[in-house]
C-alpha cells in the first residue's frame, strides 16, 4: 500500500527501512526522519505523517530497546 504519494513509499518500504535500521544498530531510537532518510527520500507536503507514523507503529521493531527503557526514571531518581 502506497503510504506517502509523494515519494511512492509503500508500508513494505517503511517495515525494510525500520527492520535495517534496528538490525544496524540495536539502540537506535527510530524516527520518521531516519525512516526517509533510509529510504533516500525526503518528505515534501507532510500530508502523509498520520498514516507514516502509523505504518511504522505497526512494526515490532520501532520499539525502544529494552536497555533504553527507564533512563528517564533514573534521572528524576538522581535528582529527587
Ligand atoms: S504524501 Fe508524503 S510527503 Fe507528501
Amino acid at each position: 500500500m502506497i503510504v506517502c504519494s509523494c515519494n511512492a513509499i509503500t508500508d513494505r518500504d517503511i517495515h525494510a527501512a525500520i527492520d535495517w535500521m534496528r538490525a544496524s544498530d540495536p539502540q537506535t531510537i527510530i524516527t520518521p526522519g531516519k525512516v526517509y532518510r533510509a529510504l533516500g527520500k525526503t518528505p515534501d507536503c507532510g500530508g502523509c505523517m498520520s498514516l507514516f507514523l502509523s505504518s511504522m507503529r505497526q512494526n515490532d521493531n520501532l520499539k525502544v530497546p529494552a536497555e533504553l527503557r527507564g533512563l528517564k526514571d533514573h534521572r528524576i531518581r538522581r535528582k529527587g
